[in-house]
């Protein structure tokens, strides 16, 4: 019998602001029912000053090594889209915030939204080399996108940590997934450009098209059949286009398109994301955190992931909720976090738009703001001077 590997330990950061998106509406002269029912979202979180994926990340990953420790773990893979250097790995600044040990190899993954599913996928291969090895997966990422666009009222910002071990308590990883790659241009964000371009309706085809495709490989690699999975995950760019993408598999795969089944399918998956936004790679991840924090009792429920990646990359696997996980969560913690964050208005939230790292030689302070572990205390020579704050 081969040895279960997954999701042992699974914790969440997030911007310490919040923007209702009503003032997005307000300014734009649009309706708040387009976001609240026809994107389901109603707030997004935002950075404050001294904070970006390095301290979000840190933040998310800091609660699972209190926790667990760092034995054992001799690999950080950290998954972003929205990099701040070219070179330089943002996990190499959090493995030295949370005094990781240095008999470790720490790298950067890109694909956008979908690499967070290639750390998993390749963190389970690791552990299955060595079962004695935790690997410590980390996702985060700030979405912006320009003003007045498309694409305006699905900005977020989050992370996610995750550590991947052998007998996990949460989620198992089952062996087997379906995969798809094609070079298309639905979204991208070419160097030196701090806000994503995104060819808005072909993206949700694109999205869909991957949905299709990706089950498509999974059912001929020999996976479940769909009607053993009883919860969905997917990548929420905005929670509605989980329903939409929900629809499109289920109709794929010949399952029960009852819209009250569908609805049960994934409801408990959206909550954080209605109120946290696009996190990029971090999204489906937030999604399982949602629905293992909600009411539900989910002993044994295996789950479909669908996680798509635009440019694109898409993948689905199972997972399987494990006995007994209830006791290892933090929900009263997480939803505390999320109710904490502290309100901006229009104009504090186009300074944060208009927000960009220095591109000149010299010392650079941020201010204090964020409540977390970790910040951004300023640049020196466009180095980055990262701070414990606890
Ligand atoms: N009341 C209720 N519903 C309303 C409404 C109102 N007053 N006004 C509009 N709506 C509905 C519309 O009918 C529509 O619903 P359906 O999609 O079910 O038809 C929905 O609200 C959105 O309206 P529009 O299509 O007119 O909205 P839009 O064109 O301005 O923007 C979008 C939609 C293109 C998805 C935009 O949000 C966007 O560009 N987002 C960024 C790109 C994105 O997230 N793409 C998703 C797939 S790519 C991906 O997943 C990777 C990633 O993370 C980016």
């Amino acid at each position: 019998m081969t040895t279960p590997i997954g999701i042992h330990d699974l914790a969440f950061a997030t911007g310490s602001r919040v923007l209702d998106l009503s003032v997005i509406a307000e300014r734009l002269g649009t309706e708040i029912e387009k976001y609240t029912i026809g994107i389901g979202q109603e707030r997004m979180s935002i950075p404050a000053a001294d904070e970006d994926i390095v301290t979000m990340g840190a933040a998310a990953a800091k609660q699972i090594i209190d926790r667990h420790g760092a034995e054992g773990i001799r690999t950080v893979l950290f998954a972003t889209e929205t990099g701040i250097d070219q070179s330089k790995a943002a996990g190499v600044y959090v493995h030295q915030l949370l005094e990781l040990p240095a008999t470790c190899r720490v790298v950067e993954l890109k694909q956008a939204c979908y690499s967070a599913t290639a750390a998993l996928q390749f963190a389970t291969a690791l552990v299955a080399r060595d079962p004695r090895q935790r690997v410590l997966v980390i996702a985060s990422d700030v979405a912006r996108y320009e003003l007045g666009s498309s694409g305006e009222p699905t900005q977020g910002a989050g992370a996610v940590a995750m550590l991947v071990a052998a007998d996990p308590d949460l989620v198992v990883i089952e062996p087997g997934s379906g995969v798809f790659t094609s070079d298309i241009m639905d979204f991208w964000r070419p160097n030196g450009r701090v806000t994503a371009l995104v060819d808005g309706k072909y993206s949700i085809r694109a999205y869909l098209q991957a949905v299709e495709n990706a089950w498509n490989d999974y059912s001929a690699q020999g996976g479940f059949p769909i009607s053993e999975f009883n919860r969905f995950c997917y990548h929420q760019p905005f929670t509605k286009m989980a329903s939409k993408a929900h629809r499109h598999l289920i109709k794929t795969a010949g399952g029960d398109l009852d819209p009250a089944v569908l609805d049960a399918q994934i409801a408990p998956t959206l909550k954080y994301n209605r109120v946290i936004g696009n996190t990029y790679t971090a999204s489906i991840y937030l999604a399982l955190l949602s629905l293992l924090d909600s009411d539900e009792e989910l002993d044994e429920t295996k789950i479909g992931f669908l996680s798509y990646g635009s440019g694109s990359v898409a993948e689905f696997f199972a997972g399987t909720v494990q006995p007994g996980y209830r006791k290892h969560l933090r929900s009263e913690e997480n939803r505390s976090v999320l109710a904490a964050r502290v309100p901006i208005d229009a104009s504090e939230y186009l300074t944060w738009h208009e927000r960009r790292d220095p591109t000149e030689l010299g010392d650079f302070a941020l201010p204090n703001e964020t409540p977390g572990p970790f910040r951004l205390a300023g640049f020196t020579d466009l180095k980055r001077d990262y701070a414990v704050t606890q």
